[in-house]
């Protein structure tokens, strides 16, 4: 019997490029699964093909997560929804862009974090939280001031995590892929002079798929990963190896 029947998989940013290739696999494995994005369409399409349920709020609203969120039990998180903001060094730091980044990326994945795993800990049986950071936040990256700090700031948010829910069973962990090329990455990384040196400089050279950062996601939230807590895993073909 698969790890994920009878569970409940919350997946945020599912309307999107990663978090739809994760909900189609929890889907495959026997998940219950809720997928939340903002656009209701969008959510209404991936529930017709997938059979997920569609629960839309606002990352960057605490009411519209708390309302949300309100008397929903679930076993497992994906925090998937996110924003690119702009590309912009810190010369010439916009920092309203900045601010909406951190809203939604970090100060969002806390909150729903914090709705969830309150009823987590009521139901006591454990569970498996995945935060979907960047290598952004483990390495610099030309003009990612805003992103990248976002991804740190989630990477701590994964590892406080880690320590407080712990004691009640309940793991988290980041994933930090390298680039997929999705509706925010395309306008940027799809720039053939930004993407062939950075390609060069990557052991595996090639982006990777919305699938190839969905399976370790998959996992993380598997039986098979039990003893795997507060962990930031690089997904992105080496690069930050070197
Ligand atoms: N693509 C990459 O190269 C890459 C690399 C590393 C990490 N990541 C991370 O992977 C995650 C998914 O990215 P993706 O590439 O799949 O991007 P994407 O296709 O652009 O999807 C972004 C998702 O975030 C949701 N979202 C954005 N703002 C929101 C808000 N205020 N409230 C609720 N949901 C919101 C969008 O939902 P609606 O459109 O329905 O609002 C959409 O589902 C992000 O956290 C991203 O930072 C991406």
């Amino acid at each position: 019997m698969s790890d994920f029947n009878g569970r409940t998989i919350l997946v945020t940013g599912a309307t999107g490029g990663i978090g739809g290739a994760t909900v189609r696999q929890l889907v495959a494995e026997g998940a219950d699964v809720i997928a939340s994005g903002r656009s209701v369409s969008g959510l209404e399409a991936l529930a017709a093909e997938t059979g997920a349920r569609s629960l839309p709020f606002d990352l960057t609203s605490e009411d519209s997560i708390r309302d949300a969120l309100e008397g929903v039990d679930v076993f497992g998180v994906v925090n998937c929804g996110g924003s690119g903001g702009t590309i912009q060094n810190p010369m010439e730091t916009d920092i309203a862009v900045f601010d909406k980044v951190m809203s939604i990326n970090a100060r969002g994945a806390l909150l729903v974090t914090k709705y969830t795993s309150a009823s987590m800990v009521r139901l006591g049986v454990g569970g498996s939280i995945v935060n979907v950071s960047s290598q952004a936040s483990l390495v610099a990256l030309n003009g990612h001031m805003a992103y990248g700090s976002s991804k740190a700031a989630l990477d701590n948010i994964t590892r406080v995590s880690a320590l407080e829910l712990g004691p009640y069973n309940i793991r988290v962990n980041s994933v930090n892929p390298t680039v997929v090329l999705t509706d925010m990455s395309e306008g940027y990384w799809g720039r053939e002079e930004i993407a062939a040196p950075f390609k060069k400089a990557m052991p595996l050279g090639r982006w990777a798929t919305p699938e190839e950062i969905a399976a370790p996601i998959v996992f993380l939230l598997s039986d098979g990963a039990a003893m795997i807590s507060g962990v930031s895993l690089p997904i992105d073909g080496g690069y930050t190896a070197q």
